[in-house]
């Protein structure tokens, strides 16, 4: 039989997505789905992993898993093709992490670059609490569990990739070569893989309040696009502008496709002739933000609708969610018997 490969990806709900999770993974997933390449696609809402940082604040994961789901659904998830599941619901989750949990040293934690930052972020450093610090181990355990091999991620999420490839390693030494090596899945355009906000200076964070949010109404999206950063030193018309570490063009690099500009603006053939145009002098941040504003309601609109009719009819999402997660939890249950069996601590056959 022919190889497929596992995918396995997935969100901790603290809030609605937005266009940085559009381009950098929601587009990306969609197409995977789309290949056929793939035997499984398991797409996790780690609610467990949110509460390692939100554990005074269960209100909000809940209320998030199906925000967060919505949005999945609205981008062309489709729950006949990927399986959407609510990390709590698989106990054998936990198991997994505490077998695990053997087999990492603190200090290799504690090295962990993105724990870090994010140590930082939430005040943590001076009394970090285990359950954060050890999410990278649940995390291994998310993705092995399901035997996934393709994890499509940003790039703040590699060096959990590279613990969990660590972890089956000795895993696999110590005990019997059952856990498969992950590889991470990156989006090829790399300015998709960080989309600053409006502001221009910072990734897209809904806690940086600097976002275009999938479910926003049309009026919205064009208000925060218009209030973009652009190039602070392109005061005039006239002045020559920096098209570099200008927002909008960042977005322009990230959306715009050659029909964009037929379609709404025909005095230029493509991106490359916008930018000199702007290197140049003589083009308004009005013109080019009105232009991004045309292109991303385009591609925000059907998501949008999409969404609204789903909003209508929550029950059905959440069958979809209850269904997603004992889908997982079969595949869960047999690889946990497997893992017990190479560990040796099956007594009872
Ligand atoms: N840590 C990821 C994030 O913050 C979410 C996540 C949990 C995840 N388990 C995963 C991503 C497994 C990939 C694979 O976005």
């Amino acid at each position: 039989m022919e190889n497929k490969k596992i995918i396995l990806t997935g969100d901790r709900p603290t809030g609605r997505l937005h266009l940085g999770h559009y381009v950098g993974s929601l587009k990306g997933r969609v197409e995977l789905q789309n290949s056929g390449e793939y035997d499984n696609i398991f797409i996790e809402i780690a609610d467990a992993q949110a509460l390692t940082d939100n554990f005074n604040n269960v209100e909000k994961v809940k209320n998030n898993i199906v925000e967060v789901a919505l949005d999945y659904l609205a981008c062309g998830i489709d729950p006949n093709k990927s399986t959407i599941f609510i990390q709590s619901q698989i106990p054998e989750l936990c198991e997994l992490t505490f077998y695990y949990l053997n087999l990492v040293t603190l200090s290799r934690l504690q090295r962990n670059p993105t724990i870090k930052d994010e140590l930082k972020l939430r005040g943590f450093e001076n009394s970090i609490p285990v359950g954060f610090l050890t999410y990278p181990i649940s995390q291994a355990a998310d993705i092995t569990l399901f035997d996934a091999e393709v994890i499509p991620v940003g790039d703040d999420q590699l060096p959990m990739i590279e613990q969990t490839r660590e972890i089956v390693r000795s895993f696999n030494n110590l005990y019997k070569p059952i856990l498969k090596e992950p590889k991470e899945l990156l989006p090829d355009n790399d300015k998709c893989m960080r989309l600053p906000g409006l502001d221009g200076k910072n990734k897209m964070s809904k806690s940086l309040g600097n976002c275009i949010y999938l479910s926003d109404e049309p009026e919205v999206i064009e208000k925060k696009i218009m209030s973009m950063y652009t190039d602070p030193n392109h005061l005039k018309v006239e002045d020559p502008g920096n098209v570099k570490d200008n927002a909008v063009f960042i977005y322009l690099d990230a959306f715009c496709k050659d029909e964009h500009f037929e379609k709404y603006l025909p005095e230029y053939k493509n991106l490359d002739e916008l930018k000199a145009h702007y290197e140049r002098g003589g083009l308004g941040d009005v013109k080019i933000k009105r232009f991004l504003n045309s292109i991303i309601q385009e591609e925000l609109k059907p998501i949008r609708e999409r969404r609204k009719e789903l909003e209508s009819n929550i029950d059905k999402v959440y069958e979809i969610l209850k269904n997603g997660s004992n889908k997982a939890k079969e595949y869960a249950s047999n690889k946990i018997i497997e893992v017990r069996n190479a560990i040796g601590i099956d007594y009872f056959k």
